[in-house]
């Protein structure tokens, strides 16, 4: 049995974010010999989106594919960028019509190649965002269906076949409903599904009844003394006047201050099932 490795992790919450990433990242790698890296980066530059330096920095540390969220719209000089080719998505299901004006930029998934034992093996990442307590965009479940069709993927259910390529999620999520409805949906057809967007880690990864392996937060990766990640002064000067003051990301005081969240997973490359789920957290 070929087994696979991959390796996902949470939201990069600015320069504390990227500073821990780059001393972490190359040594998770090492240890379990990871075929595959996805890293949100949504919040990489400054708290707020990405930027074409912050998502160097990401894919210089070890990222394969560097997902998004609602954030990722935030810096428009970026927008060229999720048109250049670069291994960056955002999150596939906003609306486009194809006119110029009613599109979005940028790709929401892509099928990626690496090598295990001689042999070529073939990652679908998509990146997709819920729509409970966030942006009515499209339905999230009818576009992971779309977009199974589309890379001849379609079937209902059952694991996927050799030939087939493991399919990883990145569900950009406010509701844990949702990320859970998503990933018994998904079970079966996705590898791994991992929920975003909440920064806070949590406890109930594991492997789905057909075989996905599934968590619904994978945390974020950042200051660990703030409130997601972010100044904690600011935050409550925010909830105590209803004010939406500008966030700051949180100063660490040290290094243990600062935290790479995420999960490693191992996949059966034949039969695509998930054979375990562990969380990173330091
Ligand atoms: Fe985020």
């Amino acid at each position: 049995m070929a087994s696979v490795c991959v390796i996902m992790i949470g939201d990069v919450v600015g320069d504390p974010g990227l500073d821990v990433l780059e001393k972490r990242l190359p040594e998770l790698k090492a240890d379990c010999g990871a075929h595959l890296v996805v890293v949100n980066g949504e919040n990489a530059a400054g708290g707020f989106g990405l930027t074409e330096e912050s998502l160097a920095r990401i894919l210089l540390a070890g990222a394969d594919v560097v997902t998004g969220g609602n954030h990722i719209w935030e810096k428009r000089e970026f927008w060229p960028v999720l048109e250049s080719g670069k291994p960056v998505l955002r999150p596939a299901n906003y609306p486009q019509d194809g006119s110029p004006q009613g599109g979005v930029s940028g790709r929401g998934w892509l099928v990626l190649e690496k090598q295990l034992d001689g042999q070529n093996i073939s990652f679908l990442v998509i990146n997709l965002q819920g729509r409970k307590r966030m942006t009515a965009i499209d339905c999230p479940f009818r576009c992971f269906d779309a977009i199974l069709a589309e890379t001849r993927e379609s079937g209902g259910g059952g694991t996927a076949a050799p030939a087939r390529p493991l399919v990883v999620v990145d569900f950009h999520a406010e509701s844990t409903e949702e990320k859970e409805s998503l990933g018994y949906y998904l079970d079966g057809r996705a590898a791994l599904v991992a929920g975003t967007h909440t920064h806070v880690q949590t406890t109930d990864e594991r492997i789905l009844p057909n075989g996905t392996a599934y968590i619904t937060d994978l945390g974020m990766t950042g200051a660990l003394n703030g409130v997601i990640g972010m100044d904690a002064g600011i935050c409550i000067n925010r909830a105590r006047s209803q004010i939406a003051y500008r966030m700051e990301c949180a100063r660490p005081e040290s290094e243990t201050d600062c935290a790479v969240q995420g999960i490693i997973a191992e996949l059966d490359r034949e039969s695509g099932r998930a054979l375990g789920i562990r969380r990173i957290r330091g």
